[in-house]
């Protein structure tokens, strides 16, 4: 279903992936919060990025409870990258192919027809996101390049590793026809 220009799809009843609301914010915050690694921010700065990035972030539901999340946007420098900020799906949902879905879903919206490239930055030790950023390289019949982008000093004296930057990409319109025909 098209709402406006944000793309709604749903499987068999079970999952329902669409942008977020204001309102999604506090669940958000809590599925990132039982996510690590990921950094948790504060419950104001989902609820902002559920309001004015609602486009390019994606939730998705089962039963009533939200299970999955992406969130993202697109750097007013660099109009042809979409930045995957974070990714989180439930622990019972993992291994699914749920947070590949969530991407493949971003990119068919029709916001996403002037994007080429997708990045990310993941800390060396995460195979999983990775592995995740490969499989869209993989799909999109593209490279994925990664290197160093915040060294860990900058995060303190705590135990926060470097982050790496992921670029897949370019990503052209056939590689987005084979990305969302598995949507
Ligand atoms: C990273 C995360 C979002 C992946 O979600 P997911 O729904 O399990 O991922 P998918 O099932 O869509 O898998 C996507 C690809 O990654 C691979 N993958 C997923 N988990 C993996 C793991 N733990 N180790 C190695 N590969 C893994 C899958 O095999 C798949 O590759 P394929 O398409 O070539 O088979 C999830 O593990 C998570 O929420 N982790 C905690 C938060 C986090 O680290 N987020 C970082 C994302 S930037």
């Amino acid at each position: 279903m098209l709402t406006g220009n944000i793309l709604e799809t749903k499987e068999a009843g079970r999952l329902s992936f669409r942008a977020p609301v204001a309102n999604d914010g506090p669940a958000v915050h809590a599925l990132v919060e039982r996510s690590e690694p990921l950094d948790l921010n504060s419950r104001y700065c989902y609820i902002i990025l559920c309001e004015h990035f609602s486009s390019t972030c994606v939730v998705v539901e089962k039963e009533g409870g939200l299970v999955g999340v992406a969130t993202a946007y697109i750097p007013p420098e660099h109009q042809d990258t979409l930045f995957l900020w974070q990714v989180a799906v439930d622990a019972g949902m993992r291994g699914q192919g749920l947070a590949k879905r969530m991407l493949r879903h971003l990119l068919s919206r029709h916001n996403m027809k002037r994007i080429s490239y997708v990045e990310a930055t993941v800390s060396p030790s995460n195979k999983a996101s990775r592995s995740l950023f490969k499989s869209l390289a993989k799909e999109g019949k593209c490279e994925m390049r990664e290197k160093l982008i915040f060294p860990a000093q900058m995060f303190g004296d705590g135990d926060h590793e470097q982050e790496n930057l992921i670029r897949v990409g370019p990503i052209d319109s056939v590689g987005k026809t084979l990305i969302g025909r598995k949507i």
